[in-house]
């Protein structure tokens, strides 16, 4: 491991370097690798990760992550360059809806208020009232005057926030994110049963049956500030497999088992190596049209502004 882990680190140093010379911000979502959660400025949730996107005075930003958080970095800082590293690294479930199908549903709802989960692409931003993250989906479903809520493309989060606001009528759409819709009730029954003293933690993406079993729901950065919360040291986590690293950081005494299917793959597509062109060479630049991001950037602001 030693010849891998001084690689690993000389890498680590030759980004660090350069990160400096070029006034540079690097963003990484809890889920991506550790060698490059190790190095980020900022690791975090879509809320927070929009948060430091759009506070920050360097003059790039390399994000670490998948193409909508770039997205919204780069709408949210229209004459900054954005880097994806790996720019094909996608959000399945934002890859489910298309600006044409909001606009479609606008016409057989026409007073329904729209909301979009972030994880969408620029173009269905520019086409709804609001953008909400995991982390404040339930606030923004309440902050709208509306009773009818159009809510894409996550049909999980739709009933996660169906249950708490009775009193919205929230429409759903068909999209799911692959890495937590495969987590299944037995999955975690067979944990639990392994681990009876561990508390079960979900990400609102799950299955509402897998919701219906934990002890506490919630967007990454929730769960772990749940867990440093906690007085318990053992946990059964209902997201995906990147979070280890983090949880495992912070509590080195307590255990996490996950569910075996939790991963993504797109996440998992930036390394070292190419976070280390991307920045070197500026590969991986986000474009997007002046008009979308002009659009997008007002539901993206307004979901700044809660929870
Ligand atoms: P969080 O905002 O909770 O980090 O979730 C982002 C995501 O893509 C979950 O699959
Ligand atoms: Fe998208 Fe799911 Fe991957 Fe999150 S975990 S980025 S929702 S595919």
């Amino acid at each position: 491991m030693k010849p891998y882990n001084d690689a690993m680190e000389t890498i680590q140093n030759s980004v660090l370097k350069l990160k400096e010379e070029k006034n540079a911000i690097i963003l990484a979502h809890n889920y991506t690798l550790p060698e490059i959660q190790d190095i980020a400025d900022f690791v975090g949730d879509s809320l927070g990760l929009s948060r430091k996107a759009s506070e920050t005075d360097a003059d790039l930003i390399v994000f670490c992550g998948v193409s909508f958080m770039g997205e919204t970095a780069k709408v949210l800082n229209p004459d900054k360059k954005v880097l994806l590293p790996i720019p094909e690294a996608g959000c399945a479930m934002a890859s489910m809806c298309t600006g044409e199908q909001v606009r479609a549903l606008r016409k057989k709802y026409p007073d329904a208020a729209f909301l979009a989960y972030v994880n969408t692409t620029a173009d269905v931003k520019a086409e709804v009232d609001m953008c909400c993250t995991s982390s404040n989906v339930i606030d923004a479903v309440k902050s709208l005057k509306e009773t009818d809520i159009v809510f894409v493309p996550d049909t999980n989060l739709a009933e996660y926030a169906a249950s708490l606001v009775p009193e919205k009528n929230i429409i759903k759409f068909h999209g799911y994110c692959p890495a937590h819709h495969g987590i299944t009730v037995w999955q975690m029954e067979d944990l639990k049963t392994m681990h009876p003293g561990a508390d079960v933690i979900s990400h609102p993406e799950s299955p509402m049956d897998v919701l219906n079993m934990s002890d506490f729901i919630g967007s990454t950065e929730k769960m772990i500030g749940y867990v440093r919360e906690s007085a318990n040291n053992e946990f059964i986590v209902g997201t995906e497999i990147g979070m280890y690293h983090r949880l495992k950081k912070l509590r080195p005494d307590a255990e996490f088992y996950f569910p075996p299917s939790a991963i993504c793959q797109t996440m998992k597509m930036t390394d070292l190596r190419t976070l280390y062109k991307s920045l070197s060479e500026e590969t991986g630049e986000i474009i997007l049209d002046r008009d979308i991001m002009d659009r997008a950037r007002r539901p993206i602001e307004k979901m700044l502004t809660i929870g």
